[in-house]
């Protein structure tokens, strides 16, 4: 399939009267040889999948499914293994592809095991997707070390522990998800000194304890921690000059007063639902331009403020408060 794909290609490009494409196509080096014994102990560690059908001597390895060189260079950037029938562990044969940058095993439910130590030889590893599997163990604090990683996913796993304090030394991290695991334990103080957490996603694990104030120095554009056992203020993440757009805090145990928050301009996803959280809705939600909010299952009273957005969501934005009144809920007495 693959080759067929590449013997098309190439005679689309030997057609193109530029001669630079067929240039460059010619130029390309052929797959490293280390490389290419690497990944062979990689597909006899998985029990030589049908997925990797592809990977045989007689095709350059650069042409396998489920990889991509650096075509000046030959060597493999990225080993992407995705929906495949692939039961095992993750092969610690992966560490020895010293030119990675990106590493994904998604939607194996049958790879189980844990996260292989031998990751933290992958020096130019920015992206690494471990998802929707069946590993286990913890996050190791070991990923400290892949200093050049800018997007780290272990979300949809089986994995428990607390999350390590050290992955705040990650200094280009953007995103970290951790989501869908059964990670116990606080949100580390050391996070509020991640130099780049732009995307924070903790939801659907068992996270207890008040929210670091220390997260409030982070300019955060996406935090979702819903689904938690968390509690305390959330005042951090608010304030005038913020960056925040999306927001999401619902099913934790979250205690503040609402009404003398200030809200960053940015704003667009707010949900709060299911917390214990108090007083009432502040006036300058109005000038928000809020694509959704949802405030419902809390202990809020007074006024809906009329205006902006806050009349287009339905009731059960705000139903299932204390004393809550006004459109979309009845009038108030
Ligand atoms: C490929 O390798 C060359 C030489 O090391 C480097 O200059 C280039 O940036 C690399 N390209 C990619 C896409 O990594
Ligand atoms: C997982 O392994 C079991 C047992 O070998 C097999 O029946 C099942 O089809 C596999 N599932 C996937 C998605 O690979
Ligand atoms: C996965 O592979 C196992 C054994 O190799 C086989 O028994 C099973 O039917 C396969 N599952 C799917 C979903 O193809
Ligand atoms: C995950 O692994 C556990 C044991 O390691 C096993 O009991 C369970 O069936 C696996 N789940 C899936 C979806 O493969
Ligand atoms: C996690 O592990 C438990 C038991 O070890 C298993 O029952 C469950 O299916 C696993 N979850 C996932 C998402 O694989
Ligand atoms: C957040 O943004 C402000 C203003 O651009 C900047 O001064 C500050 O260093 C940033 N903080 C972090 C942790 O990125
Ligand atoms: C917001 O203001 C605080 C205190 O004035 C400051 O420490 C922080 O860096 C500011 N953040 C941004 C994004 O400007
Ligand atoms: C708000 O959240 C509640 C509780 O999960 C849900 O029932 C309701 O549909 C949501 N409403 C809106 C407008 O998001």
């Amino acid at each position: 399939m693959k080759k067929t794909i590449f013997i098309i290609s190439l005679l689309i490009f030997l057609s193109l009267p530029t001669p630079s494409l067929s240039l460059s196509l010619s130029l390309s080096k052929p797959c490293n040889k280390n490389d290419e014994k690497v990944l062979f102990q990689i597909k006899k560690s998985l029990g030589n999948p049908y997925h990797l059908a592809s990977w045989q001597k007689t095709l350059d390895c650069c042409h396998w499914y489920c990889l991509k060189c650096n075509k000046t260079t030959g060597r493999v950037i990225e080993l992407t293994i995705f929906s495949g029938n692939i039961s095992g562990q993750i092969p610690h044969e992966v560490g020895n592809l010293p030119y990675l940058q990106t590493l994904l095993f998604r939607k194996l439910t049958n790879l189980t095991g844990q996260i292989p130590s031998t990751i933290t030889k992958l020096h130019h590893l920015n992206t690494l997707i471990l998802s929707w599997t069946n590993l286990s163990g913890p996050v190791p604090s070991f990923l400290s070390q892949l200093t050049n990683l800018e997007y780290l996913d272990l979300s949809f796993n089986n994995l428990t522990g607390s999350i390590p304090p050290e992955l705040a030394k990650l200094p280009k991290l953007s995103e970290l998800r951790l989501d869908r695991n059964k990670l116990t334990g606080v949100i580390p103080e050391s996070f509020g000194t991640f130099r780049n957490l732009q995307s924070l996603h903790l939801l659907y694990n068992k996270l207890i304890g008040d929210v670091p104030r220390s997260l409030g120095y982070l300019n955060f554009s996406t935090i979702d921690l819903s689904r938690n056992q968390l509690t305390g203020d959330l005042s951090m993440f608010f304030g005038k000059n913020k960056t925040i757009e999306i927001a999401y805090y619902s099913r934790n145990m979250f205690q503040f007063s609402l009404s003398d928050l200030k809200f960053p301009a940015s704003l667009r996803y707010l949900d709060l639902n299911h917390n214990k959280i108090y007083g009432s809705l502040p006036a300058t939600l109005t000038v928000l331009s809020l694509e959704n909010l949802n405030v419902s299952y809390n202990r809020l009273c007074g006024k809906i403020p009329r205006g902006g957005e806050l009349q287009k969501f339905d009731n059960t934005a705000y139903f299932h408060n204390r004393c809550l009144c006004g459109s979309p809920l009845p009038a108030c007495s």
